[in-house]
């Protein structure tokens, strides 16, 4: 797999300050009442004034800036004009292009109140999210990766989706390698400075099997339980991880 320069990686980087603005941009406008292509419209405004392009338009026909994945959307679901409920949870990913180079993020919403298992489903998610990061450093194996997921996640007591992996990014979004959401300790790729990945690890709070709809993309869970994902872009370097879609 491709290593990236530390000018490449500032360059993703600047492409992730722009991810991570628009999230927290969200983040202050979310609320019950707002639809998901409210927020679309608002991301893909929010990047083009600042030099960015929104990467997933057009990418393998999808059509939005951003995916909306509601609930028991697992990812990859398509804004619409349904306005969000107090209590829904919201994953809201997204890609930003600035020249030509490309960072990616999610992260999970919730609307106005949640329940106690919806925050302990987010804070597990995270937290998953977190433990595997510490592991994007030179030395370390992507089963170490998705070990870190598997197990903060089962620790915690919710089931991941294993169906879809993280990958490498830089010039297209989708790169080698695929970074697996399990993993065992010590197996599997060697991760070296200049790598850069996205790790993005999707926890519900029932079973881990999806089922993709008629549009070709949206991913639901079978038995309709609640999914959440975090997501961020991060290179490996000799000093650790660097998180290059933080706010
Ligand atoms: N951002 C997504 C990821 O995490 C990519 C979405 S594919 C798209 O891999 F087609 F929806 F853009
Ligand atoms: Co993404």
């Amino acid at each position: 797999m491709e290593r990236k320069t530390q000018e490449e990686i500032r360059r993703i980087a600047k492409a992730g300050r722009v991810v991570a603005e628009c999230h927290r941009a969200i983040a202050s406008r979310i609320a019950p009442g707002v639809t998901t292509l409210e927020i679309d419209r608002f991301v893909e405004r929010f990047m083009r004034e600042r030099g960015a392009t929104p990467a997933q338009i057009g990418y393998k026909g999808y059509p939005f800036a951003t995916c909306a994945s509601v609930n028991d959307v697992v990812c990859h679901g398509f804004p619409d004009a349904e306005p969000l409920e107090e209590g829904d949870i919201v994953t809201i990913d997204m890609v930003a292009d600035v020249e030509g180079w490309k960072a990616d993020s999610a992260w999970t919403y919730a609307i106005g109140k949640t329940t106690p298992r919806v925050k302990r489903l987010l804070r597990a998610t995270r937290s998953a999210l977190d433990r595997a990061i510490k592991q994007a450093v030179p030395g370390k194996r992507l089963g170490d990766i998705g070990h870190a997921v598997k197990s903060s996640a089962e620790e915690a007591g919710f089931n991941v989706v294993t169906t879809f992996v993280g990958h490498g990014i830089g010039r297209e979004i989708h790169e080698l390698p695929h970074v697996e959401n399990n993993g065992r300790p010590g197996k599997g790729l060697l991760l070296k400075p200049g790598m850069v990945i996205t790790i993005e690890p999707i926890l519900t709070t029932g079973s881990a099997d999806i089922w993709i709809g008629q549009d070709g993309w949206t991913a639901r869970t079978q038995d309709g339980a609640l999914a959440a994902q975090f997501e961020h872009t991060v290179a490996v370097t000799e000093r650790g991880p660097a998180v290059l879609t933080d706010w």
